[in-house]
């Protein structure tokens, strides 16, 4: 049987022992031997403790203890009056191993466990009396905003894809995972494989907190010339350990990114300022490995190189006086295209926060040369370019390892203005669609990079409705019904004859709506949110978004890809990308086009659902 009970050594007052039946096989018995801290010793014959998660109440801090020595610690909003959710503590490191004992520290304000409320008998703890024991956790997901076919985790809070590489036919996306909550806290390595970029399967989490702080974001490489000495073909993850400072370790997986091993000479990089998000790739032109490393309050990232990816030399420093510098410049990436003309040319990727197009968080992007010691841009220092002109697009990084030369990214789809407050429970935050990275000549004389969907994406196309085209007189507008089903995708090509602008509007039942324009005159894409649906749990989240076209006139092809909660939306060869969250009481159900000022014209208009 399993069972909870007190810690009866420690007790200081034994009137405020517990026993509460937390389900037909379980008893939990806990105590509180001071004013803030509650000891709770565990038998689990199952595997899983489940605790009750309530948002609105602060954290407390839970140390696993075994035998005495601490073994995990992390932080859990432990219901007060309600439950929004549950999450699973997974007993089995532990089980057998000796007695087991959580070690809750609760802040001031957790009432439940506050001296005032606590003695001589204190408070009914309302956490333990709705945790439950369980051999398995049911991840079967019923919120109306989890998306159908964008990679989101189980349960739980994830921000930045991390690590990701590609090593025999699978695609590795390692995320900063909270796996006790739906919001920013604990962070680990949460991990997903998939064969195809669109089909994820969850696995264990990676690499979890450990005495040298939480494992925030960072990369992977596959060391084929076993260059770090722990094999060839090892998996080296190098990452931000992010304790009282924030420093740079070294993990190792023999079994593929399965399950990593901090090395023991942890960190391997201490940086006078602060730095994190090392991303590393083999660079030949120097015969060595080159890392990039946020020096997220510099405003700038720096470059090392080194042989073994252990000992890394400091080679230089980009980004002073560059682009938005209204924010912290976090998680870099820097990598080779080719340009139109056949040169190689290197991308350098800073995402940064604030100080996004339209607040908040968001990913820009230099194009120029490097050597494997300097980055070089070829954009004035005044140029801002955007990787994707949302709301929602942060934090991309790319695959190291794709196979056939490919440069595949994916981002985060929220923004740190309200990530933590969009109307989800169980989970928090999604991917975007992965994405096909490669050069192109912009008319405005800036060689810039296209994003398009992955090919792959095509895979989830179910049901082909090819509505044709319809030539839209001045102020005419044309109405097409959406397929029921909320994952689609409409390719629409656009030819604005006469036209100043093309409306297309998603609208429901409801009145909720998201208008896009193409405007002629200044060659621009536009997406208004405003009517969109459920938005005010945050000032920051009504707003317009509007993106360069890059064409030389108002001619080409959309691919809107719509699912529960979100819009990304691509010109067809990617010269620009926006994606934004969305959250409607219903779905859109309506597609109106519009020509305003003269004639338009609707080509090749098709509709496909979307589906895993
Ligand atoms: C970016 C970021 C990173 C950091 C991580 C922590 O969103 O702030 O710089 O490593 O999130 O979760």
């Amino acid at each position: 049987m399993t069972r909870i009970k007190s810690l009866l050594s420690l007790a200081l007052v034994p009137a405020a022992m517990m026993t509460i039946t937390a389900n037909a096989e379980s008893t939990l018995k806990i105590q509180s031997p001071s004013t803030r801290n509650t000891l709770v010793r565990i038998e689990p014959e199952q595997r899983y403790l489940i605790l009750p998660v309530e948002e609105a109440v602060p954290d407390s801090k839970i140390d696993v203890m075994v035998n005495g020595q601490r073994v995990k610690t992390f932080y859990i909003r432990l219901a007060e009056h309600n439950v929004d959710f549950t999450v699973p503590l997974d007993l089995a490191p532990f089980m057998g191993k000796g007695e087991i004992m959580l070690d809750v520290e609760a802040y001031e304000h957790y009432k439940p466990f506050h001296e005032k409320d606590a003695l001589p008998g204190f408070q009914k703890p309302f956490c333990w009396e709705k945790a439950t024991f369980s051999d398995t956790f049911d991840v079967t997901n019923t919120e109306r905003y989890r998306p159908l076919y964008h990679h989101t985790p189980e349960y739980g809070w994830m921000n930045d894809p991390n690590g990701m590489f590609y090593k025999d036919g699978l695609w590795h996306l390692y995320f900063q995972y909270n796996p006790y909550g739906s919001k920013w806290q604990n962070m680990t390595w949460g991990h997903s494989t998939s064969k195809d970029l669109v089909h994820w399967e969850q696995q264990p989490n990676a690499i979890e907190p450990n005495d040298l702080g939480s494992i925030f974001s960072g990369s992977c490489v596959v060391d084929h010339n076993n260059t770090a000495g722990f094999g060839e073909g090892e998996v080296i993850a190098l990452y931000t350990s992010a304790g009282k400072n924030q420093l740079q370790s070294f993990a190792y997986s023999s079994d593929n990114g399965q399950t990593f091993t901090n090395y023991n000479g942890n960190p391997v990089l201490v940086t006078p300022r602060e730095a994190r998000d090392p991303n590393m790739f083999w660079n030949p032109a120097i015969n060595a490995w080159n890392m990039i490393l946020a020096g997220a309050m510099d405003f700038e990232m720096h470059i090392f190189s080194s042989p073994d990816l252990k000992e890394w030399k400091y080679e230089s420093s980009f980004g002073k006086g560059y682009g938005s510098q209204e924010g912290v410049w976090e998680c870099p990436d820097l990598f080779p295209l080719k340009a139109p003309d056949g040169t190689t040319k290197w991308v350098l990727l800073s995402n940064l926060n604030p100080g996004g197009k339209f607040g908040g968080s968001a990913t820009q992007y230099f194009v120029g040369d490097f050597d494997g010691h300097e980055f070089k841009s070829d954009y004035a220092k005044t140029d801002t370019i955007w990787m994707d002109y949302g709301k929602d697009h942060y934090a991309a990084v790319t695959w190291s390892d794709a196979p056939d030369n490919r440069r595949t990214a994916i981002a985060w789809m929220s923004n740190w203005e309200y990530a933590n407050e969009v109307p989800t429970k169980q989970f928090r935050s999604a991917n975007t669609l992965p994405r096909e990275l490669s050069l192109f000549q912009a008319p405005d004389g800036l060689l810039k990079m296209a994003s398009t969907p992955s090919p792959e994406v095509n895979l989830l196309r179910g049901e082909k409705k090819a509505l044709g085209g319809a030539t839209l007189n001045a102020g005419a507008s044309k109405t097409y019904a959406l397929p029921a089903f909320q994952g689609r995708e409409i390719v629409l090509g656009y030819d604005l004859k006469g036209a100043t602008k093309l409306e297309i509007t998603l609208s429901n039942k409801a009145g909720e709506r998201v208008v896009m324009e193409i405007d002629a005159k200044d060659l621009e894409f536009t997406m208004d949110r405003r009517y969109s649906g459920f938005n005010n749990f945050s000032t920051h989240f009504p707003a317009v978004t509007y993106a360069p076209l890059n064409r030389a006139e108002a001619k080409g092809t959309l691919r809107i890809f719509m699912d529960t909660s979100s819009m990304e939306v691509f010109d067809s060869e990617g010269r620009f990308a926006m994606t934004n969250l969305v959250f409607p009481e219903e779905p859109y159900t309506d597609l109106t086009i519009k020509a305003v000022d003269g004639k338009a014209k609707v080509k090749d208009l098709t509709i496909y659902t979307l589906d895993k």
